[in-house]
């Protein structure tokens, strides 16, 4: 099932939207990189609040990292890894997506 057209997601930027992951209505952060995205759960690891501030709203510092709106938590874009902020060292928990036909979709 696509979940959104890669083209309707801004290179660099993200996109909120809703999954069924094993059964169960997820929200997830969408990522593009190019012709490259990756997915996690918008649920942060450190208070379990979404990371945007709005819905489909994050923010990016100037670093090009990901900061959780609700207090600040910032996170790498490859693995998802907290870099600095109250969860240093947790992760976002990776959803596994893939591009074909133009369409984000679930892996596997
Ligand atoms: S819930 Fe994300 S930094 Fe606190």
């Amino acid at each position: 099932m696509a979940l959104i057209a890669l083209d309707s997601i801004e290179d660099g930027g993200f996109a909120e939207i809703e999954a069924l992951i094993d059964g169960d209505a997820e929200s997830l952060i969408v990522h593009r990189n190019g012709a490259n995205v990756r997915a996690w759960l918008n649920v942060c690891p450190h208070a379990g609040r979404r990371l945007d501030w709005a819905p489909g709203k994050f923010l990016k510092s100037k670093e090009g990292h990901l900061i959780c709106a609700a207090h600040g938590a910032s996170f790498e874009l490859e693995r998802g890894d907290c870099v600095a902020g109250p969860c240093r060292g947790d992760s976002l928990r990776a959803v596994a997506v893939e591009v074909r036909d133009g369409q984000v979709l679930l892996s596997g």
